[in-house]
């Protein structure tokens, strides 16, 4: 059933071959993988000079340019061929909208997808480590887009939750620094500690003098499931970092949080939580699946299953703030 304007409807049988075609996914996540886009730059191409720069097959290479086309990311006048202002925008690497890395991302997990049924017949994962820890610099750059995406919301999220003001916050997995940056912008009085790997923090050092927020932000470098947190600190956020762990992992973090906040102080987990039927909200529930394809224990997890580990933990209050989104543990 789909829910369209309120209502719930059969789907249509064109609906159910939309859902099972991947042709033009891979054509766009190849082209990205060739540089196809910046190669042609704000040029116009042949396919031969294009060939000849990827060091490519030429009438190959002009069945996915066409398709490109058709796709609408690339122009094409006679024989040559351009990038469409969308293409351009966000496709060819020195762009400052580039997201190329984020498809990049998604390409290099094909391999995992390929093996969905092996792991649905056997339980047993196709990841034995993610990505990012394979290849560090892919997982940089990934979360270069991610920051440049999450500035967007991050001062209104700041915001929605409310903080007094000069009060330490403690950003947990906090990567290129987002969410401290975002409310270090909004609550003048906030000083905050950026908590991540160390490879991630080379990141996090550039986006915060950038911001300027050098004599605000600390970063501390370490493994949060191995090394102390620090403290005593007023917030502690976990923003997307829940789903790459195991259900135990989870309950430890959380309980090791909860050591580290002063009395009255508050946790805040932001992450992609199922709902109880496990059924919705309908990205998530596709999300589930990637992350039991491309990681070696993550999963999504329900906001009782958030409650449980706060409460555990010892919070004195837990309470889901945003639908599926946000929770918050209170250490009364
Ligand atoms: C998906 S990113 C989320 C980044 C940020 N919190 C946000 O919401 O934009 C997950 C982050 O967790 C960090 N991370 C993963 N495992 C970690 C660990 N064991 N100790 C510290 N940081 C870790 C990664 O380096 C990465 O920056």
């Amino acid at each position: 059933m789909l829910e369209g304007f309120g209502v719930s409807r059969e789907l249509s049988l064109a609906e159910i071959f939309q859902l099972g075609y991947y042709w033009e996914t891979k054509i766009l996540l190849t082209a990205v993988k060739l540089d196809v886009f910046s190669t042609i730059g704000e040029q116009s191409r042949t396919a031969k000079d294009i060939a000849d720069r990827l060091h490519a097959d030429e009438p190959t290479l002009s069945l996915l340019l066409n398709a490109l086309v058709a796709m609408k990311l690339l122009t094409k006048e006679g024989d040559s061929y351009g990038n469409s202002s969308t293409g351009l925008k966000h496709l060819v690497r020195h762009s400052a909208q580039y997201i190329g890395h984020l498809l990049l991302l998604h390409d290099a997990e094909w391999n995992n997808w390929g093996q969905l049924e092996e792991t649905i017949r056997t339980g047993r994962r196709a990841a034995d480590r993610h990505v990012f820890e394979t290849d560090p610099e892919l997982g940089s750059n990934v979360l270069t887009v991610l920051n440049r995406i999450g500035q967007q919301s991050g001062p209104d999220f700041a915001k929605r939750l409310k903080l007094v003001g000069n009060e330490r916050l403690l950003d947990l997995g906090g990567g290129a620094g987002t969410n401290a940056i975002a409310f270090c912008q909004v609550y003048s009085e906030l000083g905050a500690t950026v908590f991540d790997l160390p490879a991630t923090l080379k990141l996090t050092e550039k986006t915060v003098k950038d911001a300027g927020l050098e004599s605000r932000i600390t970063l501390q470098p370490g493994d949060f499931n191995r090394d102390q947190l620090g403290g005593p600190y007023d917030l502690v956020l976990m923003s997307d970092i829940l789903h790459y762990q195991t259900f135990q992992m989870n309950q430890d973090l959380i309980k090791k949080a909860f050591v580290s906040l002063a009395p009255g102080g508050r946790l805040i987990i932001k992450d992609r939580f199922l709902d109880e039927t496990g059924t919705g909200p309908a990205w998530t529930t596709a999300f589930a699946v990637h992350i039991l394809v491309n990681t070696q224990s993550g999963g999504c997890y329900r906001i009782s299953d958030a409650v449980q580990w706060l409460t555990k933990a010892g919070f004195g209050s837990a309470v889901e703030l945003e639908k599926t989104a946000v929770v918050q543990g209170v250490k009364t």
